[in-house]
């Protein structure tokens, strides 16, 4: 097995987003896992040889993303794909145990009431057909994922939102009290949770044309989740008719994920609120806005640019074009036409745009 060797994250702004983190049982990182160079808290060391040699089958299923990407939206499509668009049991039964969080551990600094003591020998116990949701950075999966090759859907998004979005969630869980301009700058510093954010996109992206990876963007599925699903569907070997495509885009709506117990995660989020002492506002919900382009509403042009630079030079000789987020995509994700907008990054800097 490969060695993982950790490093204490002394960046002072690491330091300063650990004390602006005052929840006793989210953490913010503290260490660099290697390989990969990834941005823990100091609970991931305590699971990271059993997440590397968890027992792997090859009919499991894994929604990989950085954070705040659109995850726990593509976990609700891929279960109903999977489970041949069984709504009632989507309804009754939460996202959180239909497909649950294989990382969780690395998170998490104390147990949590209902959620297994061991959760990892929870998991290699499950008689059911597995689906699990992970934050890890491709170094740091399974490595029998790459032996017995499982069905992964990673999805990515416009960074410029996944901070923003970061950042609220931060406010919710980890009981963040510091500063946007405090949490970009940790974005930037490769210092968040699960970060270096491109890396990590990266690293998946690159493997987008193994048979059993497949790669989806947030930005897609805002703009065609018709084409996503029909894509997602073709590549977990399910066929779908058009009524039924219809039925599930209809389900995995904002509108309907917002409203709905088992998708909005709002009896944990109501409990985080509680504990942190903060008010029911719109931003401090789980599902929050769902939009794309809603950074504008809180980054300043300055910010802005300083986070556009910043991901050119990481994208530099990586032959990923951000701007392909608003292509259509055939079965395997490649870009077969353009729809929308050619320059989304220029026009979006300017542009009040809401998709
Ligand atoms: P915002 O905070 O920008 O609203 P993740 O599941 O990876 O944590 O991603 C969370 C983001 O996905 C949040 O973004 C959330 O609102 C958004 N999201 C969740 N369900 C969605 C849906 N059905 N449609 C659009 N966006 C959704």
């Amino acid at each position: 097995m490969t060695d993982i060797r950790v490093e204490a994250l002394e960046e002072p702004i690491a330091a300063k987003l650990r004390e602006e983190c005052r929840s006793d049982t989210y953490p913010a990182a503290s260490v660099r896992v290697f390989p990969s160079g990834c941005a823990h808290t100091d609970c991931y060391q305590k699971s990271a040889e059993r997440f590397r040699d968890f027992e792997i089958r090859e009919d499991d299923v894994w929604v990989a993303s950085y954070p705040k990407c659109g995850t726990t939206w593509t976990q609700e499509m891929v279960w109903l794909i999977a489970n041949n668009l069984d709504f009632e049991k989507a309804k009754a039964e939460r996202l959180t145990e239909r497909v649950p969080f294989f990382d969780f551990p690395a998170i998490v600094s104390k147990s949590i009431p209902g959620i297994p003591e061991d959760i990892l020998q929870f998991f290699s116990e499950m008689k059911t057909k597995r689906i699990f949701k992970t934050h890890l950075t491709k170094d740091l999966l399974p490595l029998q994922i790459w032996t017995k090759k499982p069905k992964v859907i990673y999805v990515a998004r416009d960074p410029k939102d996944v901070v923003v979005s970061y950042y609220h969630h931060h406010r919710l869980w980890n009981g963040y009290t510091g500063t946007f301009e405090d949490f970009f700058e940790g974005f930037l510093a490769d210092v968040l949770v699960y970060s270096p954010f491109w890396d990590h996109v990266l690293d998946y992206w690159k493997l987008r044309d193994e048979p059993h990876i497949l790669f989806n963007t947030y930005e897609e599925m805002k703009r065609d989740l018709h084409g996503v699903i029909r894509k997602t569907a073709d590549f977990l070997g399910k066929s779908l008719n058009e009524e039924q495509v219809n039925q599930l885009a209809e389900h995995l709506s904002f509108r309907s994920m917002k409203s709905n117990p088992a998708t909005n995660l709002e009896i944990f989020a109501e409990l985080e609120r509680k504990r942190h002492g903060l008010p029911e506002q719109p931003d401090l919900k789980f599902i929050r806005q769902g939009e794309c382009g809603g950074w504008r509403k809180e980054m300043t042009q300055e910010m802005a640019d300083k986070l556009d630079a910043w991901t050119k030079q990481r994208l530099e000789g990586t032959g990923y074009n951000l701007s392909s987020f608003n292509k259509i995509s055939d079965v395997k994700g490649h870009t077969v036409g353009q729809v929308v907008m050619d320059h989304f990054q220029t026009e979006a800097s300017t542009l009040p745009q809401r998709i």
